[in-house]
């Protein structure tokens, strides 16, 4: 279903006055070799039409009419960040002949500028300002809770959206009386809800609701006070799975008790392979990642293989082969291997657990070893689409970030050969193009779930700076950054305790220490005594030694592996939880989540 916002929101042009059109332009033509022949083309626009603001809802299908116009009606051409848009094969984008531009299901990415000029005459150019907007969504935890009188209550409360809402609390739908400040405390915007000292009139329905011109979502969690609380069993449990040189071991962090153990000498259901090898055969890990919440994929580069556990079972129930030739498995970042593949250095697919996402990333980006370019990749059809040269900026992508908002692709460079970098480029998803450059932005970039922030963590001989951007409609604004002598090895979001957003945990490569850093404030945290990392020259496949991972929203716990132990620490009260011991060189790390109901 298509529907003319343009057209809607805007009068036609035939109601303007003459006086207020901008130019009438001539422009003439040689034809051919041996006859002159005249073509006027007379384009207009109306001033007040000059800037149009147009607003959407993601999925919405828009058209967009140019209101150049002119006699003859000229053919129009369609732009953003100056790329000709009838050059994009893409189906979401198209540019039809009665000059009109047709965005279907519009995503978050397709926001911002869109202009329209007469192919004759680049002098008239209106601009259309695309805004897109998120119905907002709201998450509570607990759902229910029960308490005796006289305890106090807490309940969170997370959204997400675009523009960011408004946030309010209710009590069985009416607005919580908050002049009685000693019974109820807000905490950051609406993020938690305390109530202190309860009594039976606070058993109720509280909801957390959150509005804005994208709509108004609300979510409930439950107080039931009683002199005998009904414990209330946990609606979900999370648990982790950790990669090390005897195979895979499954956790649950709050007593670290271990579920279930994968065995490297296992033979693998249905197939006569062991799941790493005979005896004294250890394990060797490229990647691994919850796909779809039902499976853990882990790569075995070394066996060119993927192997597929199942979340809830524990044990493998699937191998793909020859992960290096078939390019079905996009789901995996793969490594440098042999076969047709052996050019790819890097496939870089947005992340799932983006929040304003849902699956709008239809592509990601491939990029081959030593050159300066990209190839992007339908990730439903399975094809590439169009090849991008950043010859021009000196750029071999290292690392790639996404962000669902503004559809930024935001990349470290590096020079091929001497690998000396390049700094930092963000390129526009929808179209390609490079909208930024920093060549003295240097390290590896991280977008928060969220898609507000972007953290580049730049080490060097002397320490880390972590920099840290804000991701605007305008672009990247830098906001402040942060020295510390640790040497980063990997950074981990976790959900801020003071507002919607997230905060840092960073990992160090040779020290037993954890920052935490706060994105709001710029406040740091020391967490000491997390052991021994595993040594740098024992990691492979490019691997982080010291990888830290969160278990996302709401989940209390993070893991960091050791060297031989896995260290639980728990994000809001900054402390570690325990410390699981026996385990050999684990360096990947895998949450999942268990709902029971
Ligand atoms: C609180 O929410 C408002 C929008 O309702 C937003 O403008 C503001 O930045 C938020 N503050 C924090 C600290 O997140
Ligand atoms: C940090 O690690 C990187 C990569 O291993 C190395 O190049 C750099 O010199 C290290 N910096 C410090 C302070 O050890
Ligand atoms: C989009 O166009 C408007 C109006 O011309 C301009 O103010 C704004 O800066 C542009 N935005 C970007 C991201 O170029
Ligand atoms: C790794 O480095 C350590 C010292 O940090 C050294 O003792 C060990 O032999 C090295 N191992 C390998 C396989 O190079």
């Amino acid at each position: 279903m298509r529907r003319g916002l343009a057209g809607v929101l805007f009068g036609r042009f035939s109601m303007i006055s003459v006086d207020s059109r901008r130019e009438v332009k001539c422009s003439f033509h040689l034809l051919s070799c041996c006859s002159v022949v005249v073509s006027v083309s007379v384009v207009s626009l109306d001033k007040a039409l000059e800037t149009n603001h147009l607003n959407a809802r993601v999925g919405d299908n828009v058209e967009i009419k140019c209101d150049v116009t002119g006699s003859p009606i000229p053919p129009i051409v369609w732009r953003r960040n100056q790329l000709d848009l009838s050059t994009i094969t893409e189906e979401d984008v198209r540019v039809f002949s009665d000059g009109s531009l047709y965005l279907t299901r519009i995503q978050l990415q397709h926001a911002g500028n869109y202009t329209c000029h007469a192919q004759r005459n680049k002098d008239v150019v209106q601009t259309h300002v695309l805004t897109v907007h998120t119905v907002p969504e709201v998450h509570v935890t607990p759902r229910i809770q029960s308490k005796r009188p006289g305890e106090d209550a807490t309940m969170l409360c997370h959204v997400a959206g675009e523009p960011f809402p408004k946030v309010e609390w209710l009590k069985n739908d009416d607005s919580l009386k908050m002049e009685n400040t000693k019974k109820y405390q807000l905490i950051g915007n609406g993020t938690a809800l305390k109530i202190k000292d309860i009594g039976f009139a606070d058993t109720g329905a509280y909801m957390c609701q959150a509005s804005s011109i994208g709509g108004l979502t609300r979510d409930i969690s439950s107080l039931v006070v009683q002199e005998q609380p009904t414990p209330t069993s946990a609606n979900e449990e999370r648990r982790f799975f950790a990669f090390h040189d005897w195979g895979v071991s499954i956790y649950e962090p709050t007593a670290c008790r271990l579920y279930h153990r994968i065995q490297s000498t296992d033979i693998i259901p249905g197939t006569q392979e062991y799941v790493c090898g005979d005896k004294r055969v250890k394990c060797s890990w490229g990647r691994a990642i919850n796909v779809a919440n039902r499976y853990v994929y882990a790569s075995q580069p070394e066996r060119d293989r993927v192997i597929i556990i199942s979340k809830v079972q524990m044990v493998v129930v699937d191998v793909i082969r020859d992960a290096g030739q078939k390019r079905k498995h996009h789901t995996v970042h793969p490594e440098p291997i042999d076969g047709q593949f052996d050019l790819v250095t890097g496939l870089f697919i947005p992340s799932s657990e983006q929040e304003l996402s849902h699956h709008s990333f239809k592509y990601g980006y491939v990029t081959h070893t030593n050159q300066r370019g990209l190839y992007k990749l339908d990730l439903v059809n399975l094809r590439y689409t169009r090849s991008v040269d950043l010859t021009p900026y000196n750029c071999v992508p290292l690392h790639i970030q996404f962000s669902a908002l503004y559809g930024m692709v935001i990349m470290q460079c590096m020079e091929p050969i001497t690998k000396r970098p390049t700094g930092q480029l963000v390129l526009d998803y929808v179209t390609d193009t490079v909208v930024a450059t920093k060549s003295s932005l240097l390290g590896v970039p991280y977008v928060s779930p969220d898609s507000r922030k972007l953290i580049t963590v730049d080490r060097t001989a002397s320490g880390t700076t972590i920099i840290v951007q804000e991701i605007t409609p305008y672009g990247l604004m830098f906001l402040f950054d942060v020295k510390t002598t640790l040497n980063i090895s990997d950074v981990a979001f976790y959900p801020s305790q003071t507002t919607h957003s997230y905060d840092i945990y960073a990992s160090a490569q040779d020290k037993e220490d954890l920052l935490f850093l706060n994105l709001l404030t710029g406040k740091v945290d020391i967490i000491t005594g997390v052991g021994k990392a595993v040594p740098v020259n024992l990691t492979e496949w490019s691997n982080p030694n010291r990888p830290i991972s969160g278990s996302g929203l709401f989940g209390q716990y993070m893991v960091t592996p050791a060297s031989e132990a896995l260290f639980v620490i728990n994000g809001r009260s900054r402390t570690v939880n325990c410390e699981i011991g026996s385990v050999i060189h684990p360096n990947a790390i895998v949450w999942t989540t268990i709902k029971f109901y």
